[in-house]
């Protein structure tokens, strides 16, 4: 397996098939047909489309209470752009539904989550409006993509690594709705866990997950700002009992502060004593000049960190992070989203 900076086979599909430079018709048709297929999204049609092979419109807008002649001409858009066949009231998925169905995640990240901050964008570049301040995303459509891109993209591989562990305690940092926690500790007899997450409403939503799982004598959702528990001396009950400590998507929202970037990782091993095993998935910057074509999700990704204030890193500069901070790279595994890996660390 790779050591930090070696090359790391890339799916190709990270390459991308968007097709650089857009035209202005492609790229105003590519703001339009995210929010159909966003609006498909919520009006539940993957979901249907997941069971059924076709869908009646007046039995459909019958049971779901829509506004028929909105949908029909919703679905007339979803047409054009190709990911739907419509004929006598009878829709069907045309060839494009199932790479929409496996990218869903990004849909509802971008638009459901994302679309006050990009909208904001000339008023974020001129001072007039702030993030956090001004201008919000939607949490719970951020959490809910993420986890629609877990379910299509990263499960099983990070199933496969954890495989391979032994542990008893599992902590997950950043956990949003300790989804994730329950479902490894679920999978392993007598392991427990610990989901620490800064939103108080996430955490709330943790708790109805431990309980929908059965853990609740298992796995504990806590609210708590992991900076506090790193640098100002909070102290987690049973983190010294923690073997393998993990965090997704939210390495980045630990590195924010430059006076403090290059300390993260020897405080995660002082927070987490035990731990022999830290599992760190992120995005990373996605390398420039290597074709002309663009992937899902990196551009978006690296635009709302943009905007929001955040910086992002590049593969190398997180390994080099690792390394300086004392744990070995053991692997590092391209994780399903694009320019996103799966960091494997050691302890040493
Ligand atoms: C992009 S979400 C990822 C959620 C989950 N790990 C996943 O992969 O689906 C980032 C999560 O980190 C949480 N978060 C952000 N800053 C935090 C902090 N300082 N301490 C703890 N949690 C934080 C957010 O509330 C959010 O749930």
């Amino acid at each position: 397996m790779p050591e930090a900076g070696e090359s790391v086979f890339l799916p190709a599909d990270w390459r991308g098939d968007a097709k650089t430079p857009f035209d202005a018709d492609t790229a105003f048709n590519g703001f339009i047909s995210t929010n159909v297929v966003f609006a498909l999204e919520q009006l539940g049609l993957f979901a249907w489309f997941d069971e059924n092979g076709r869908l009646d419109v007046p039995e459909y807008c019958r049971a779901q209470q829509l506004d028929e002649t909105v949908f029909r001409r919703l679905l007339s858009a979803a047409e054009s752009f190709g990911f739907l066949v419509v004929t006598d009231g009878q829709v069907t998925p045309a060839p494009a539904w199932d790479d929409l169905r496996r990218k869903l995640g990004f849909f509802t990240w971008g638009v459901g989550g994302y679309h006050d901050v990009f909208a904001s964008a000339a008023s974020i570049t001129r001072g007039e409006r702030v993030f956090g301040k001004d201008v919000l995303r939607n949490e719970a459509m951020v959490a809910l993509g993420s986890a629609q891109a877990d379910l299509a993209m990263m499960r099983h591989l990070l199933d496969e690594q954890v495989a391979e562990l032994d542990f008893s305690v599992l902590a997950d940092l950043g956990s949003g709705i300790s989804e994730r926690v329950c479902r490894l500790v679920k999978s392993r007899p007598g392991a427990r866990g610990l989901g620490l997450d800064i939103s108080a409403s996430a955490t709330q939503l943790a708790a109805g997950t431990v309980e929908r799982h059965g853990l609740t004598d298992r796995v504990q959702p806590i609210c708590a700002d992991v900076l506090d528990v790193l640098f100002r001396g909070r102290r987690i009950e049973g983190a010294d009992q923690v073997d393998v400590a993990m965090s997704f998507m939210f390495l980045h929202d630990l590195l924010v502060d430059p006076s403090t970037r290059m300390d993260v990782i020897p405080a995660l091993r002082k927070a987490f004593p035990n731990a022999h095993t830290f599992l760190l998935g992120d995005t990373t910057v996605r390398p420039r000049g290597e074709n002309e074509n663009l992937p899902v999700f990196s551009s978006g990704f690296e635009l709302a960190h943009a905007l929001m204030g955040v910086p992002i890193y590049t593969r190398e500069e997180y390994e080099n992070l690792f390394r300086e901070g004392g744990l070995h790279l053991r692997r590092t595994i391209p994780f399903g989203a694009p320019h996103t890996y799966l960091f494997v660390l050691e302890a040493q």
